[in-house]
């Protein structure tokens, strides 16, 4: 059945094949008739694997300043993230014919429930993806903080979380169909493929090879101040960046304590390698082997972290 019995409010809903929110289900024909332009850049991936980051490169590299990322905006560089129902009349998507050129747009969606348009006008799109133990923590970490989302995770444990993670029970899952999807047009020259863990470790090359990409390639200043102006520090401080704070009842009772007990932030952590810390060595393990077998997939041949 679709309902957990321990959260009455339960909200996670298969859609050909992909768990999504009522609110997400319910924006799927809207999404389905967008009207993509061929200089559309849209940025996919799977929640947690470092979109808001990619996000917040590419706009730097096309308008040079920080704009909206996370919250609802509409002035001409702000992200229109198309298959999020947002809490707004009108949403991002109805204002979409209205924006400039070039339009940044962000999806976790995988290609095939893509809009057609984005498909068949070659809109560049950058796919970026992270190491599933760190998506997990990542994700597990949002779903109990952000009462948008806490009603897809009614796994009160991080053990628990992690086995519904690899039933493909989460928001967003299957994780590795998403991956698979978009890895088999890996070869299109309107698709690039990049790793959280390459923007960690080599920033300067990463966003160079973004910017190329984009057909923008940038002079040494300008990718020194992208890079600075995109580290995790300088991001959390940016008044662009969500802060949220936990306000719904259910949310404050399945949520564990913190310290600080309301705030927060988007930028949680930002560091790779951090499942080591929430993991324990079976629950890596029993991760670990669903990662292999999932890699042997013939749509993953060539692919990976
Ligand atoms: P953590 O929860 O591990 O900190 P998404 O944007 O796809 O939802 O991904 C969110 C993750 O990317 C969070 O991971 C967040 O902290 C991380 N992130 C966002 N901006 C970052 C930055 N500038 N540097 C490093 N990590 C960043």
């Amino acid at each position: 059945g679709k309902t957990l019995p321990d959260d009455p409010q339960y909200d996670l809903h298969l859609y050909r094949g992909l768990w999504l929110l009522s609110g997400s289900v319910k924006m799927m024909p809207k999404v389905a008739k967008m009207r993509a332009r061929p200089d559309d850049i849209v940025v996919a991936s799977f929640p947690k694997s470092g979109t808001t980051w990619m996000q917040a490169i590419v706009q730097l590299i096309m308008y040079r300043t920080l704009g909206t990322i996370t919250r609802v905006g509409l002035s001409e560089n702000d992200w229109c993230f198309l298959d999020l129902a947002h809490n707004a009349d009108p949403m991002p998507i109805d204002l979409l014919d209205e924006q400039m050129s070039p339009r940044l747009i962000k999806t976790h969606l995988p290609w095939d429930l893509l809009p057609k348009s984005i498909v068949e006008k070659k809109c560049k799109m950058i796919y970026v993806y992270r190491n599933p133990k760190d998506v997990m923590v990542s994700l597990y970490h949002f779903c109990k903080n952000v009462p948008e989302v806490i009603h897809s995770c009614p796994h009160e444990t991080f053990e628990e979380f992690v086995q519904a993670f690899l039933k493909d029970r989460v928001i967003y899952a299957p994780y590795f169909e998403n991956i698979a999807s978009f890895w088999q047009h890996r070869g299109d020259a309107n698709v690039l493929f990049v790793a959280y863990e390459d923007m960690s470790s080599k920033p300067q090359e990463t966003i160079s090879r973004v910017a190329n990409f984009l057909g923008e390639p940038l002079d040494k200043e300008t990718l020194d101040m992208i890079v600075r102006k995109t580290s995790f520090g300088e991001m959390k401080k940016s008044e662009n960046v969500k802060r949220i704070i936990r306000r719904s009842s259910i949310a404050q009772s399945l949520a564990p304590r913190k310290p600080d007990g309301t705030n927060f932030h988007f930028l949680r952590c930002g560091k790779t390698e951090e499942w080591r810390k929430e993991f324990s060595p079976e629950l890596a393990a029993t991760a670990d082997k669903w990662v292999t077998e999932n890699l042997a997939a013939a749509q993953l041949a060539g692919f990976s972290f």
